[in-house]
């Protein structure tokens, strides 16, 4: 078990344009991927994207099978490590083709401390690759879309502050949310 130090903004590396990757099922892929697993259980994130340890490719994580107490109130988000991802915005339903977004509190541990609203497609699908080359193909909406355009936008070199529109909804998550118990980091 590695964890690695998580990157925080202001650090050029989390500017950059992440390389897709060429190579699936390779021994370090695999270790990236344990060292992410391992440094966003210890960070207690939602996801992690692998500029935010340094690491130029396009991989991201995200989800766990239970529920984290940095969103406590946040639906269940499966598991996933993904790689090369698309985000295609998508319509309301089949029969509404409207495009939405929906503003919510985000959080990132690049960003400690620190939280605002951020507008995001409400419906969106995701393609991508999970590390062993399998294709991942997913229409997803609410929190779930939300995770999935907060770390793909790190592969853009685009962190959360940068989507605010409304900076009077951004501030501390000690002074917004007194009551919330969140680890010393975060
Ligand atoms: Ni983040």
């Amino acid at each position: 078990m590695t964890v690695r130090d998580i990157l925080k903004m202001g650090d050029p590396r989390l500017l950059r344009v992440a390389q897709p990757v060429t190579q699936f099922d390779a021994d370090e892929l695999h270790l990236l991927i344990t060292d992410m697993l391992d440094s966003m259980r210890a960070a207690n994130g939602a996801g992690l994207a692998a500029p935010q340890i340094g690491v130029d490719i396009q991989v991201v994580i995200f989800g766990s099978n239970e529920r984290n107490s940095r969103y406590p109130d946040a639906p269940i988000v499966p598991k996933t490590v993904l790689l090369n991802p698309v985000i295609t915005p998508l319509g309301q339903s089949e029969h509404d083709a409207t495009v939405l977004e929906v503003e919510d509190w985000e959080g990132c541990l690049s960003v400690p401390g620190l939280r605002a609203m951020v507008p995001r497609f409400s419906r969106i699908r995701y393609t991508g690759f999970d590390q062993y080359g399998d294709p991942i193909d997913r229409t997803v909406e609410g929190f779930h879309a939300r995770v999935v355009q907060h770390e793909c936008d790190h592969l853009m070199g685009v962190l959360y502050p940068m989507r605010v529109r409304d900076f009077s909804r951004f501030g501390f998550t000690e002074v917004l949310f007194p009551g919330l118990d969140t680890p010393q980091d975060d």
